[in-house]
């Protein structure tokens, strides 16, 4: 990696359409380990991430939550940026495609890209998905209407739009595939691309006219009805940040080093981009890296089956540190895995408290008892040749593993070092050596063992910087582009110093922490298990997303009359700020007559589905609480605009 002097490594931008879940901690968790090792190391770094918020889908969810799309994006795009801060997540710039750079940025690359020919105007019909914000051709549809990818329905769409010559490229495209077999990580991905453009590309629709939540098409084109395809706007992101089209000092980062992505948005990147890049005249970034799918105890998580992991959860329950070191310790990269609860607390009990948090507590242990908590490495070579060889023998292996995305193996070799210290207090036994007198030889174990640590905790920095720093200030250094050159480099050993006594690193887990999952148990989301946690807290717990899938809203009753030949229910229409009131159905009447309803507020779920009751639609649900007394209607406590969101 030293032949490049300038990193920059990026995340994808996360849709605003919900909150963070396992899968964007994951990929912005590996993100954030390869810019912390790169600085480390000493090279100039530059680390993005953002959030993706133009398009139809974060239109539609904003809509449906009863909000302008702007508050809406502004409100998600803050909950991710919360989180990378929470998680000390080292970017140096966090990019909003609805950013006033960005925005510019995109026109200007579009500008560039019609004054090189790419762009024509046609007509495009096709079959959409929203949720994908993708065209599928219709032989890749699953039963002529849904999307091959998320299984959702598919819209026709027959609209003017502006094309983006993709077909053009098709042959740059394999000649840079072919040329660069590690373009694309894993390299079985690679092969994959290159079948699909192999297979023929079509041009590309890169505006829309059926939406304007988007960046325009630069004034002079005069055709204010267009947007850019989401696609090219998001894309293009990974250059606005470094100041293209505006104030273009950054550039200097570019091309990326590596992107990191999901497996699903692999197409875009290892296609579209770099055709995009031929066609501004940008060169090609060095790797796009793709990487797996996270399941959560055996299932996929879906908003639907609301058993998304909440890595905010998971971190506060487990330990940030060690939530990292499970997702990357626990998947090859590129691999799909599986989060449980169960998994989660074997790495944590087994490879950090047995191995490493053990170690560190021995040579307390043994320098406090025989040292009075002195080190010292002076004697090391002496007596320990062998295992120090064996030690720096792996840490040699460990840095291009980290860039080829080989961050299971990088720990699983970071591990090595572990086992020879605890083997050599097992096979020199140190209790045995003080009784024949041998104190050099203690002292000198001591301070293998100290080495071992240091090296070790500086190579698990970029993975677990907390504990990192922990265990460096045990053993009285700072871990710093110094400390590396020094231990890890140069291979020097500590100088002596006095071991900082600190408690347990990782104490014991001995059962689940959290209540959504068990260990053990398969199937979490099946009733037995719901039962189950029921039981255990008294109520079924949910997340903050789950709580806002519901739309609810005030409204104001604005006519009620009795349902014909029902005892029971009121047909009313509610005002909720919509163009037409909402009918519904409430089966209120024992407790609330047509005319005390009339002209109050109402609290309502608004994003059911529509019912049928007594053969009238019902199109929401009043909010009431009922006891032994009766049933009371839940209202506003002071006036309130109809249709205001509550939440
Ligand atoms: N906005 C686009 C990316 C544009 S980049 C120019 C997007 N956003 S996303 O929020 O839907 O997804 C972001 C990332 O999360 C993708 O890399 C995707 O692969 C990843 N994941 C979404 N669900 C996931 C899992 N269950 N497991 C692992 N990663 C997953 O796509």
């Amino acid at each position: 990696m030293s032949c490049h002097k300038n990193v920059y490594i990026t995340t994808p931008i996360y849709y605003v359409n919900d909150i963070a879940h396992i899968g964007h901690a994951y990929t912005t968790i590996i993100a954030d380990t390869l810019a912390r090792y790169s600085r480390m190391s000493g090279l100039d770094t530059f680390f993005l991430t953002g959030t993706d918020e133009h398009g139809q889908k974060i239109e539609e969810s904003a809509k449906a939550k009863g909000k302008s799309t702007q508050a809406y994006a502004d409100e998600i795009s803050a909950t991710f940026k919360n989180l990378w801060d929470d998680f000390h997540i080292s970017y140096d710039k966090f990019i909003r495609t609805t950013d006033k750079d960005h925005k510019i940025g995109v026109q200007k690359a579009f500008s560039v890209m019609h004054d090189n020919g790419d762009i024509y105007k046609d007509v495009y019909k096709g079959h959409y998905c929203i949720s994908c914000e993708t065209f599928f051709p219709k032989t890749q549809l699953v039963d002529d209407e849904f999307c091959p990818e998320c299984g959702k329905s598919t819209v026709i769409v027959e609209e003017e739009s502006y094309f983006f010559k993709l077909s053009k490229y098709q042959d740059k495209l394999l000649e840079w595939y072919h040329n660069n077999p590690d373009c694309i990580l894993p390299k079985s991905k690679r092969n994959e691309v290159i079948r699909f453009v192999e297979s023929g590309l079509d041009d590309l629709s890169i505006t829309r006219t059926s939406f304007d939540w988007g960046v325009k098409l630069p004034e002079n084109f005069n055709d204010p009805k267009h947007v850019m395809y989401v696609w090219l706007d998001a894309l293009m992101n990974y250059v606005t940040a470094l100041g293209y089209g505006t104030d273009e000092k950054n550039m200097r980062y570019w091309p990326a080093r590596i992107h990191l992505i999901g497996k699903d948005i692999l197409r875009f990147h290892a296609i579209y981009w770099p055709a995009f890049l031929m066609s501004l005249g940008l060169p090609l970034p060095k790797h796009i890296a793709a990487h797996g799918w996270w399941t959560r105890d055996g299932e996929k998580m879906s908003k639907s089956k609301g058993n998304a992991v909440n890595p905010r959860e998971v971190a506060n329950a487990y330990g940030l540190d060690n939530f990292r070191y499970f997702l990357l310790r626990e998947v090859p990269f590129g691999g799909d895995g599986d989060f449980s609860q169960k998994a989660l607390i074997d790495r944590i009990n087994s490879d950090l408290g047995n191995d490493l948090g053990n170690l560190l507590n021995r040579l307390i242990g043994m320098s406090e008892k025989y040292f009075e908590g002195n080190v010292d490495c002076i004697n090391v070579n002496k007596f320990y040749r062998a295992e120090l060889d064996e030690v720096e023998a792996s840490i040699e292996k460990l840095e291009p593993m980290l860039f080829e995305m080989q961050i299971h193996r990088y720990l699983e070799e970071l591990w090595r070092p572990l086992s020879v210290a605890n083997k050599a207090i097992d096979r020199y036994q140190p209790w045995t050596l003080m009784k024949e007198g041998k104190e050099e030889e203690v002292m000198a174990l001591n301070g293998l063992i100290a080495v071992i640590l240091a090296k070790v905790a500086t190579m698990l920095y970029p993975i677990m910087p907390e504990i990192s720093a922990k265990i460096a200030g045990a053993l009285h250094f700072q871990i710093s582009h110094a400390s590396w050159n020094h231990l890890i480099k140069e291979k020097n050993m500590l100088d002596p110093f006095k071991l900082e006594k600190i408690p347990p690193l990782f104490p014991r887990i001995e059962e689940p922490l959290l209540a959504q999952s068990e260990p053990g148990n398969k199937k979490p989301e099946t009733k037995t298990a719901k039962k189950e946690e029921q039981k255990n807290t008294g109520v079924a717990l949910i997340g903050i997303d789950q709580f806002f899938q519901a739309s609810l809203k005030v409204g104001t009753v604005i006519e009620a009359e009795e349902v014909p030949k029902s005892s029971k229910l009121l047909l009313l229409q509610v005002d909720i700020g919509e163009e037409n009131p909402r009918q519904v159905v409430a089966g209120i009447k024992e407790w609330y007559s047509a005319e005390d309803i009339l002209g109050t507020q109402v609290c309502m779920v608004a994003n059911l589905k529509p019912a049928k009751l007594m053969g009238l639609k019902s199109e929401g649900m009043l909010l009431a609480a009922k006891d032994s007394e009766g049933l009371s209607l839940i209202r506003p406590e002071k006036p309130k605009t109809a249709g205001t969101p509550i939440g």
